[in-house]
């Protein structure tokens, strides 16, 4: 069967914005994130405060928290924080929920975290110990799940191994990252099991697909169908940079509400709103929205 309701875990702001090579000003992304939950979305990733030289979009996380202001009752406002100083930002702009992130392939790991698997894992424990004695909630993300640009295919036992050593530092949800979206919908099934068969609930799991290949939909309807019900999406599906093709957008936020609305699976945001936040978004950053849902909700 389907969920009767999905929540949408939005990263238009964050996993969508941080390729941008051309500064986005701070008073647009916070435009952008009060739009977005003003079209009903109720999970809003605001940004990272990771190292700004890393990404130096994302330098400006405590100015656009700033403007922000606390999320509102019943939203979650997520930050990524890479390690304890990451996290020392983060709880000093006041955030509630944090998300540190994590690889299942050495090459990976290396290349986004400078640090071997296990050594973000150790970079990770004090940083969730920490969020959590706070009260701040924790996801925890894996990267490249279904494949790896280096490493080439990823076996569905080495998620689970992973996963359930991230699962055991104490975190609140685990979002399951097909980076580079080479995913196929059978493969989803076996990664979900293994997960699962590492002691990740389902119920505490989230499907994360970038949609390099097309697969996006058809990968998170598989997921739906095996009992995931948190969704993440990109708004416009914003994201990746046109030069490096292990980097495209996120699954697009309006193309997932459209076949969730479709088959009566309630998510509480206005298609028709978000729709509209993304062209306007789409005319900031000075190119259309690659959305197929957006394009076709365009106005003649
Ligand atoms: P490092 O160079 O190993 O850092 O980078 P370090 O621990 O050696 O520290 C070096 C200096 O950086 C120190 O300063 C630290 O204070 C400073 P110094 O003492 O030399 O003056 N520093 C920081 N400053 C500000 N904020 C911080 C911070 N940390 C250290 N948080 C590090 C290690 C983790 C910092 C670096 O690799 C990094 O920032 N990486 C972030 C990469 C990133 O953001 N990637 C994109 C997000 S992941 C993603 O997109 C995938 C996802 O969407 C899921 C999917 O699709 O698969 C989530
Ligand atoms: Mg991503």
């Amino acid at each position: 069967g389907l969920p009767a309701e999905v929540t949408i875990y939005e990263v238009g702001a964050r996993d969508g914005l941080q390729n941008e090579k051309r500064t986005v000003p701070v008073e647009v992304k916070a435009e952008f994130i009060r739009r977005m939950l003003a079209a009903g979305l109720r999970a809003v990733e605001v940004t990272s405060f990771v190292h700004p030289k890393w990404v130096p979009q994302l330098a400006d996380a405590a100015d656009l928290l700033g403007r922000l202001g606390p999320a509102p009752d019943g939203v979650r406002m997520p930050v990524l924080v890479p390690n304890e100083r990451g996290l020392d930002r983060a709880l000093d702009a006041g955030v509630g929920e944090i998300a540190v992130f994590g690889s299942v392939t050495e090459t990976f790991a290396r290349r986004n975290l400078n640090r071997t698997v296990d050594e973000s894992l150790a970079m990770f424990a004090p940083v969730v110990e920490r969020a959590r004695a706070a009260g701040v909630a924790v996801r925890g993300y894996l990267s490249m799940c279904f494949g790896d640009p280096w490493e080439g295919a990823v076996a569905p036992e080495q998620v689970g191994k992973v996963a359930g050593r991230l699962a055991e530092l104490g975190i609140d949800e685990l979002s399951l990252g097909d980076t580079i979206g080479v995913a196929t919908p059978g493969q989803v099934v076996a990664v979900l099991d293994a997960v699962e068969a590492a002691g990740v609930p389902r119920g505490r799991v989230a499907v994360h697909f970038h949609d390099t290949y097309g697969q996006a939909l058809a990968n998170t309807l598989a997921a739906l169908r095996a009992g995931v019900t948190t969704v993440d999406a990109s708004a416009g599906g914003l994201g990746g940079c046109p030069y490096a093709r292990s980097a495209t957008g996120n699954l697009a936020t309006e193309d997932l509400l459209w076949q969730l609305h479709g088959l009566g699976i309630r998510t509480g945001v206005d298609l028709e709103a978000l729709a509209a936040t993304s062209r306007w978004m789409a005319e900031q950053l000075g190119r259309p929205s690659p959305s197929r849902v957006v394009k076709a909700l365009a106005p003649p």
